[in-house]
């Protein structure tokens, strides 16, 4: 696709999606197909063209515009959780849209799989008590759901996260479960676990390491694995039909992820191979490297 293309056609149908406030889902996928085609140096064009909705009234402006100063803060991920729409009508239909990506139900589906995770160690404790940490906590709505929806919990909870303004929310949202869960305003790189953990768990973090970070990370939270327990590392998988959109238009990069590669990263720190797997979500777009220990 050339530039004279996206000026004539794409500013065309720009136009008549901002007339009716924003794509019907008949459009949707001819809307993802054409911005699949943009290649980089037309982005800025057509983000140009795209500045209407491109602030934080939108989920995808939100992203774009990254108020927290990041992508993946805790109120979009939570936005993303509460199926948040925005009432207004001039971007609601663009928020029913960002809905509809492929890679924001795997982020829905990911706290299912979250939930069944805790759900399962929680059910095989008779009645002991287990210990969970969760690096780059987020908004920690996984729990959240966890705790509305078990009758007993044998789950003590530490909660790590870099930004303080996650950890208010969090702390605020779990306002009746704080007896199970301590926060720590700290960078997982830098920490160091006090005791060790039947489950580690991560989402939507290790996506923004380098190689070698993730590999050190595995390195050292591996050490603070119990016997018996597991470590669990979500990363998006590189078949991820939103990847486009989500660069484009909400300027959300990740370092995107094979199976093989996630194994690989495992066998560098160490891991005896026959102590790793790779699971998914639904979808197959969030993987998850389990480690045995
Ligand atoms: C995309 S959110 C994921 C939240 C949660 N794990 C979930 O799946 O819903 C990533 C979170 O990691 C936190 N974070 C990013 N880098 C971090 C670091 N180096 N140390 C601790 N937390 C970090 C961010 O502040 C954010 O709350």
């Amino acid at each position: 696709m050339n530039l004279i293309y996206i000026d004539s056609k794409l500013e065309e149908l720009i136009q008549k999606l901002f007339e009716n406030n924003g794509p019907d889902p008949e459009e949707y996928e001819g809307i993802l197909k054409l911005i699949d085609a943009i290649d980089p140096g037309e982005m800025a064009t057509f983000r140009e063209f795209m500045q209407p909705i491109l602030n934080p009234a939108t989920i995808i402006g939100f992203s774009f515009t990254k108020p927290f100063g990041y992508n993946g803060d805790f109120f979009i991920i939570e936005k993303i959780y509460q199926h948040y729409v925005n009432p207004d009508e001039k971007y609601k239909k663009w928020d029913e849209f960002f809905h509809t990506f492929p890679a924001a139900i795997a982020v829905v589906n990911r706290k299912t799989l979250a939930k069944e995770v805790l759900t399962k160690l929680n059910a095989g404790t008779d009645g002991a008590t287990k210990n969970v940490m969760i690096l780059g906590s987020g908004p920690v709505t996984e729990v959240y759901e966890y705790f509305n929806q078990i009758p007993t919990n044998n789950l003590i909870f530490d909660l790590l996260d870099l930004d303080n303004r996650s950890i208010a929310y969090a702390k605020n949202k779990h306002r009746k479960n704080l007896q199970f869960m301590t926060f720590h305003n700290q960078n997982v790189i830098r920490y160091t676990p006090e005791k060790k953990y039947d489950l580690i768990w991560s989402a939507g973090l290790f996506d923004y390491f380098k190689d070698k970070h993730f590999v050190f990370m595995i390195k050292k939270y591996y050490e603070f694995v119990n016997e018996g327990g597991e470590m669990i590392i979500g990363n998006f998988n590189v078949e991820n039909p939103s990847r486009k959109i989500m660069e484009v238009l909400g300027d959300w990069f990740l370092y995107h992820r094979e199976a093989e590669e996630l194994i690989e990263f495992a066998v560098r720190a160490g891991i005896p191979f026959e102590n790793i797997e790779v699971i998914s979500e639904p979808l197959g777009i969030n993987l998850f490297l389990k480690l045995k220990k």
